[in-house]
């Protein structure tokens, strides 16, 4: 089994790859995934390592039954890589009430690829994003995915800590994470995970 954990943000300087490295570290050393017989593989996805173009597809991607069907070679390529996991984990910022506009790009570049496949939302911002992970959620479901009822939403405990995350200076998330986001948003992670399991197993299950 493989999870991606997608990397939401691509502005440089950014925080979110620490955001996703933390939320890896936090599952692989909780008690529900040291549990697990057969452990999944959490990978990060950095939708900035595709530097995808503005969606310039010529199909619907719902229409696409065979990824050589696409015009071009980067669909392909993106197409190739999202086939290969079996569950997302979508980390991304609150952006001016939504969610960024790379992640929706490379959400809209493909549709077979997601569907019918579990996926947990995590976001972050001032008050732990709720818009974004609201909104997400919503396209998540619109690609025929299967997200999770519950969500992380992390919030910047004070301005020091908005300001340290929007310049991308070490936060230290993996030796004190209490020192940007609550104990009992970070608890969520495990609640998040544990719940995403469940339906990768449903999914297994004859
Ligand atoms: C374009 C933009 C819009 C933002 N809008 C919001 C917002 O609506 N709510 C919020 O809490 N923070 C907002 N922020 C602050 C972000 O939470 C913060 O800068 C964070 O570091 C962004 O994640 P990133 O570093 O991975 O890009 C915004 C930041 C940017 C760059």
């Amino acid at each position: 089994m493989l999870i991606g954990v997608v990397i939401g943000s691509t502005r440089k300087p950014r925080c979110c790859p620490q955001i996703a490295e933390f939320i890896v570290h936090t599952i692989k050393n909780s008690l529900t995934y040291k549990q697990l017989e057969e452990k999944p593989e959490l990978r990060l996805v950095d939708i900035d390592d595709w530097n995808l173009p503005l969606y310039n597809e010529s199909k619907i991607p719902s229409q696409v039954q065979n990824y050589q069907d696409y015009d071009h070679e980067h669909t392909r390529q993106w197409s190739l890589e999202i086939q290969k996991y079996n569950a997302f984990i979508f980390v991304a910022p609150q952006y001016n009430w939504g969610y960024p506009a790379a992640l929706k790009n490379a959400l809209d570049y493909l549709f077979n690829e997601w569907r019918a496949k579990p996926a947990a939302v995590v976001s972050y911002g001032g008050h732990g994003g709720i818009k974004c992970s609201e909104q997400l959620r919503v396209v998540l479901q619109g690609l025929r995915m299967i997200p999770t009822e519950n969500k992380v939403l992390l919030s910047f405990a004070d301005r020091s800590v908005l300001t340290k995350a929007t310049i991308g200076s070490p936060m230290n998330l993996l030796e004190s994470p209490e020192s940007s986001f609550a104990a009992e948003e970070v608890a969520q992670i495990e609640t998040t995970f544990s719940e995403l399991c469940q339906l990768m197993k449903k999914k297994t299950e004859p």
